[in-house]
């Protein structure tokens, strides 16, 4: 049965070969890949690989795509193996229809036309009347091995002539207007799209020619045309250069998003070979997510002026929703006015070389890109700006990166607010002297938390035992509240609050447990979530923002040492905790009226 090539790359898309393969395999990690013993032929140490997208075994030779293994892994033919793939997938396999199947054949005559013109453009660059065009490539430093290997051409002067040339293969004009390289005429007819042009053929991330762009020499107006949007060709879904980039990253370049054409040929030229760019248009969620197909991390070169940097910004903006602990950014930032290819003719591979090395993590650019270079002075703007980064960690789907985001945009702004130099920044609410009865208070309110919720214990017990709390009644409780812990059968509000009252700190503990001034969520009715919320909140308080900061890098570290989902609970907490600190918006909450 005929199944549009769209049908089978998105399944293939869709489909991850490594937990494809992991269900039947036991997979390790090798480098950026997966290895593990080969299903197919007997083996003691792995030589069976598995990539993002296909698998091959350096042992018996095996090798393919999701397909390929399914069908011989589990002994299916290739319709069988579509259907169990696209049941995994949630996709509808789209039914055999005589016009599915003209679709086909219309998409495999298209490839065979663009393959003919692109031949075409090739012959006539190197004939007389492409002269011009080849000495404008030489003039901007292109080998002729560059040349071939990205297929560059010369459109001829237009007036029919590629229609003219390719009639002897049998291809009508029609043909060419479904290719996208004629435009019809109103009053009949077809004309060419492309005509004193350098052609670049456009390629799909396998190789096979889907459209063109074509530069006018010199300068003018427009400088590049590109071909529409056809049966074949997607500017949103495309990157030119993929096809050669994915090839590159596999031999270890850089995968690198560059602006245009040029920059990309340029790159390749000068040994960056994992090199790629949109198409005239700014970067779309499709094409980040053929852009992590290839590589985790790409790095998106940017121009430096301000054009640039709303780019970045816009690029930033599409990604957030797509990130996750496995995929993210870079950003390297050229020198104002220049682009790859600029910088390459001026610094070498060297200059572009070190400019990779100092691009900008995600979380790093993007503070830039919302704080600017210095963080403004009024309270309004300054708010302003932290809503913005709230905003975007909080576009973030994943919960522990959105958090990790958080966390990072945050500490840098107060970082940056305290940098010696700046104006102080309004630091939020160091307890003042004076301020004694409101920390007692809140000493109050979170022990009395603790007696209503035992339970809650679990999750901050370490938290209350490090606070560090004046002599007094709150101190007193909460040492005897640890000291019972561990000799109490269950974490029981009454039997604590009992255990207590016939203990040497009954007073402190009356104190505590006084009706007037507890809020709701202090007192025995509340819900476990909301006390658990208040808990952190007044801790937040009691610690003050440089301990607070400095528990989340402990607990941090604790999680990252263990994976334990208690340290991972804490750590969260810790984080919501000094942002809510930050922001200050819980200041009034929880003191005394
Ligand atoms: P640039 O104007 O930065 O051009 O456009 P460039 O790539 O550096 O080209 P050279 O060095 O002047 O030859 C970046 C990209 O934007 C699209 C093209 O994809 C181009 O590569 N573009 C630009 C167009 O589609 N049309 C235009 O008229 C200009
Ligand atoms: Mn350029």
């Amino acid at each position: 049965m005929a199944l549009p090539p769209s049908f089978l790359d998105e399944l293939r898309a869709r489909t991850p070969m490594p937990s494809l393969v992991g269900r039947r395999v036991r997979l390790s990690k090798s480098g950026r890949n997966w290895k593990g013993l080969c299903p197919f032929h007997n083996e003691k140490s792995p030589s069976f690989y598995v990539y993002e997208d296909s698998f091959h075994c350096f042992g018996c030779g095996a090798h393919g795509d999701a397909f390929a293994y399914v069908m011989r892994a589990e002994g299916m033919g290739f319709m069988e193996a579509v259907e169990r793939l696209s049941g995994e997938a949630g996709l509808d396999v789209p039914k055999a229809t005589p016009e599915a199947a003209a679709r086909e054949a219309r998409a495999r005559d298209l490839h065979g036309v663009l393959e003919a013109a692109e031949a075409a453009y090739r012959r006539r660059l190197r004939s007389a009347e492409g002269a011009d065009g080849l000495a404008y490539l030489r003039k901007r430093g292109l080998t002729d091995e560059t040349i071939a290997r990205f297929g560059l051409g010369w459109s001829g002067g237009g007036r029919g002539v590629l229609a003219a040339e390719l009639r002897e293969l049998g291809i009508t004009p029609a043909q060419l207007i479904e290719a996208g390289l004629m435009q019809p005429r109103e009053e009949g007819g077809a004309s060419d799209l492309f005509f004193n042009r350098v052609m670049f053929p456009i390629r799909d991330r396998r190789g096979r020619t889907i459209s063109f762009g074509g530069r006018m020499l010199g300068e003018g107006q427009p400088k590049y045309v590109n071909g529409p949007e056809t049966a074949l060709f997607s500017k949103r879904r495309n990157l030119y250069g993929l096809d050669l980039a994915r090839e590159g990253v596999f031999r270890g370049a850089t995968l690198i998003v560059a602006e245009g054409y040029m920059d990309v040929i340029a790159l390749h030229q000068a040994g960056f070979t994992g090199a790629v760019a949109p198409l005239g248009t700014a970067l779309t969620p499709e094409q980040l997510e053929a852009l992590w197909r290839v590589s985790p991390e790409p790095v998106l070169c940017f121009d430096g002026d301000a054009a640039g940097s709303r780019a970045a910004g816009r690029a930033a903006e599409v990604a957030l929703p797509l990130l996750t602990p496995e995929r993210t950014l870079r950003f390297a930032t050229l020198p104002a006015g220049d682009d790859p290819d600029t910088l390459i003719r001026k610094s070498g591979a060297q200059g572009m070389q070190s400019l990779l090395d100092k691009a900008q993590p995600l979380a790093d650019a993007l503070f830039g890109l919302i704080a600017g270079a210095k963080l403004p002075e009024g309270p309004e703007a300054r708010a302003a700006i932290r809503n913005r980064l709230a905003a975007a960690a909080a576009a973030i789907p994943d919960k522990a990166l959105a958090a990790e985001f958080r966390g990072a945009l945050f500490n840098r702004f107060f970082a940056q607010s305290r940098r010696p130099g700046a104006r102080a920044a309004p630091r939020h609410p160091r307890p003042v002297p004076d301020a004694t009865a409101i920390q007692a208070q809140r000493a109050r309110l979170l022990l009395a938390i603790c007696l209503h919720h035992p339970d809650l214990l679990r999750e901050v017990e370490e938290p209350l035992a490090l606070l560090d709390l004046p002599e007094g009644p709150a101190k007193q409780v909460r040492d005897a509240l640890l000291a019972w812990i561990p000799r109490a059968e269950r974490l029981d509000s009454v039997e604590l609050i009992a255990h207590l009252e016939k203990s040497p700190v009954s007073a402190a503990s009356a104190w505590v447990l006084r009706p007037a001034g507890l809020p709701m969520e202090a007192r025995s009715g509340a819900q476990p979530k909301e006390a658990l919320d208040a808990f952190w909140q007044i801790f937040g308080f009691l610690r003050g923002e440089a301990e607070l900061a400095e528990d989340a890098r402990a607990a941090e570290a604790a999680f990252a040492g263990s994976n334990d989902p208690a340290a991972q609970a804490r750590l969260i907490r810790l984080r919501a905790a000094l942002d809510a600190l930050r922001r200050g918006e819980v200041e009034d909450e929880f003191s005394p009226a």
